[in-house]
């Protein structure tokens, strides 16, 4: 495993593209509302990436062993999928969930990040599982430091997610990221305090864990991208783009829009 230490120029770069892509979840929250359909968004977000930030969308054409290319520039994924769904003909409703995932490229370089909407009013459950998820996420990027390990990070994500009754989703993780999509090292979304690979300044990766409502296990739908809970139960994610700074971190993908770190407050 070779985990890339960024240099001062490298991480200006990611820094842009990390605004970009928080920029492009900004751009396109008024948008998502009962009646539209997936691919609308998918060809707003497009049209924004393209035409006005001049980045080009990541996941367009993107094809990872074993994979066949993914067909559109964002990805969407509606209350029982967990990630990686395809932009398509489905219109959303009253009281769904959705995640939108944006990676752009801006001057060779990545940002990576995704949030959960509502679509009018959510459920109490549903509302509460994107709630947990996303402190889970913080909670996760509150162990970045120089001197801690990629476990800390797992641990108290699992720990919050476990604790309140839901279970995290083993199959897919954070990663690193730069001129690569997707590099060293692997960020799991569960493990050992203490464990794994020591932090160090310089470092970036996603944190961008999947919270299941029930079991963790999941399926892989026919289309060769969308992967759904098993148990049919819903899942929640959302995802930062972090760098690890000599004192701390710094979340790369902020924009004016993107929500702040919250006050914890689920049990752990
Ligand atoms: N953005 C996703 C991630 O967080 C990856 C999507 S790959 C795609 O790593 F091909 F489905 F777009
Ligand atoms: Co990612
Ligand atoms: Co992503």
């Amino acid at each position: 495993m070779t985990v890339h230490i960024k240099t001062p120029q490298e991480i200006e770069k990611m820094r842009v593209a990390g605004r970009l892509a928080s920029e492009v979840l900004d751009y396109i929250t008024p948008f998502v509302v009962a009646g539209v359909t997936t691919e609308e968004l998918d060809v707003l977000c497009h049209n924004y990436m393209v035409d006005v930030q001049k980045t080009i969308p990541a996941p367009l054409n993107y094809a990872p062993a074993g994979h066949s290319p993914f067909p559109k520039s964002i990805c969407t994924s509606v209350n029982n999928q967990i990630c990686h769904g395809i932009p398509g003909e489905r219109k959303l409703k009253n009281g769904d969930i959705i995640n939108i995932d944006v990676t752009v490229i801006s001057q060779g370089y990545h940002g990576d990040t995704s949030r959960m909407f509502y679509v009018g009013e959510p459920s109490i459950q549903a509302r509460r599982l994107c709630e947990v998820t996303f402190e889970a996420m913080w909670r996760g990027i509150d162990n970045i430091k120089p001197g801690k390990h990629l476990g800390d990070i797992g641990h108290a994500i699992q720990k919050l997610a476990e604790g309140v009754g839901y279970s995290v989703v083993r199959e897919f993780c954070g990663h690193g990221i730069g001129a690569k999509f997707h590099e060293d090292p692997q960020v799991l979304h569960y493990g050992r305090a203490g464990a794994g690979l020591e932090l160090k300044a310089g470092m970036i990766f996603t944190i961008e864990p999947m919270i299941n409502a029930g079991k963790a296990a999941i399926r892989h739908l026919p289309d060769g991208w969308t992967i759904t809970t098993k148990d049919g139960s819903l899942s929640a994610q959302w995802e930062h783009t972090v760098l690890v700074t000599e004192d701390g971190y710094e979340v790369l993908t902020m924009s004016a829009g993107a929500p702040a770190k919250p006050v914890f407050r689920f049990a752990n």
